[in-house]
């Protein structure tokens, strides 16, 4: 075969792209994950704490799903669906988004996409202009990268463990006349940690004073984000709250991302959805239509009959939360025991989501400046695999990391722990 690859050199290839292309970043979770992937396929054991995706080992995507899939195929659904989703899929989730969450947009203001990813890109298209400030709290999953696809500007709002990581009303207040789309997302990846009806209700006022300044100004409005893809999960004892359930008001201001791919454990199927006030859904299906980001026809019909019976939906997911559960239990219980034994490790009690927010102060006793340092010796001695929140936006050098538990089982953990409890021992 001919070698056609020596006639473009970086250089070249930077020449050719947009500036938006050429400043465009690799994920650096995913880099890590791939890296981490390596050792283990080279033999080394390694507890994979990196990756916010699910084992299909560990956690399985509902028999139904699979089922009523391959029957959709085998009946040759497989022509091109309508932009904005089959009309039953859209109407079993309208239906799931108001019973369980108190979101009423009706069946047009609910958009599917192939997973969460494309609705959240068509959200910030829909009100961003060049220029226009993008708020989020950091660390937050992602939220960089989108800054940069929108010719946004940036306005991150750094958290601290004292507020489990969650911005508040008061630092959003700060920089409210600057924001035109604020993003949250509970529970948060990579905290684990959820906002109560209380501070959410706090940052809606924030929002609704600020609207209504900006109406009487003449000026466009605050857009809230609520990104809700882990709205399933949560720790015994915590409840997931919507904006709406606790501000009304907020509605016509908020859209909502959600997705199978973590309710359902199933990230490699694509389906995520969008719930907006339907008088703003015909550009969101029309930007779905022309990127062509929708889920494949057969998942479509799936997930309209899976969400159509809500109390199978709520037993798959107490089911999945009673794993996530045990692994976190087996986590703590670890990390406690390495605490107890005066060695300064930390974490943030986990509320929702597969993620522990977890502080390996490891600085002294190793002798080390960084989190990179930190995470390196982590990997290389004990075997644990996990992410600092610097892939998060939080820059500081405070020891803190994300460990995601949807890739282990209970025995993965409590190996990992003492693994780690040696390591440091010695
Ligand atoms: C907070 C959050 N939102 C959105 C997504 C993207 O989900 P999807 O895989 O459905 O595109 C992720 C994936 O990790 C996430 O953590």
């Amino acid at each position: 075969m001919t070698d056609r690859s020596g006639t473009m050199d970086a250089e070249k290839a930077s020449w050719c792209l947009s500036e938006m292309a050429n400043g465009m970043e690799r994920s650096r979770i995913l880099s890590i994950a791939a890296d981490v992937r390596a050792m283990i396929a080279d033999g080394r054991e390694i507890t994979a704490f990196t990756v916010g995706d699910f084992s299909p080992a560990q956690f399985s995507v509902p028999d139904e799903i699979i089922e009523e899939t391959n029957k959709a195929f085998a009946q040759r659904e497989t022509n091109y669906p309508p932009a904005a989703g089959i009309l039953e899929a859209r109407a079993s989730l309208a239906e799931w988004m108001s019973h369980r969450y108190g979101v009423d947009v009706g069946v047009e203001g609910i958009i599917l996409g192939s997973g969460a990813r494309p609705v959240l890109y068509a959200a910030f298209r829909l009100f961003l202009e060049p220029g226009d400030g993008l708020a989020y709290g950091v660390p937050a999953w992602n939220n960089h990268y989108y800054v940069h696809l929108n010719d946004a500007k940036k306005i991150p709002i750094n958290t601290s463990a004292e507020n489990r990581f969650l911005p508040t009303a008061k630092q959003i207040a700060e920089v409210i006349g600057d924001i035109r789309v604020l993003i949250l997302n509970s529970p948060l990846n990579p905290t684990g940690t959820c906002f109560s009806s209380t501070e959410l209700q706090a940052i809606c006022e924030v929002i609704i004073n600020e609207n209504k300044m900006r109406k009487q100004a003449g000026s466009k409005p605050v857009m809230l984000v609520f990104d809700q893809v882990y709205s399933t999960m949560t720790s015994p004892g915590v409840e997931h709250i919507h904006p709406v359930q606790c501000c009304p008001e907020i509605a016509d201001y908020t859209v909502t991302l959600d997705a199978i791919s973590k309710s359902l454990t199933a990230t490699g199927l694509r389906l995520g959805w969008m719930a907006i006030p339907a008088a703003m859904a015909p550009p969101v299906i029309a930007l779905i239509g022309h990127m062509g980001a929708w889920p494949t026809r057969p998942l479509q019909t799936a997930v309209a009959s899976f969400y159509a019976d809500h109390s199978k939906v709520e037993s798959y997911v107490s089911q999945l939360n009673q794993g996530i559960h045990s692994r976190m239990e087996a986590l703590m219980e670890g990390l406690d025991n390495i605490q107890a034994a005066g060695h300064a490790v930390q974490y943030v009690p986990p509320q929702g989501g597969i993620y522990l927010s977890t502080r390996f102060n490891l600085f002294e006793h190793l002798g080390v400046s960084t989190n990179e340092h930190i995470r390196q010796w982590l990997l290389q001695v004990p075997g644990i695999a996990v992410v600092p929140f610097q892939a998060f936006g939080l820059e500081e050098e405070s020891g803190w990391f994300r460990i995601s538990v949807g890739a282990v089982s209970v025995e993965d953990i409590e190996n990992s722990m003492q693994r780690l409890f040696s390591a440091l021992s010695h």
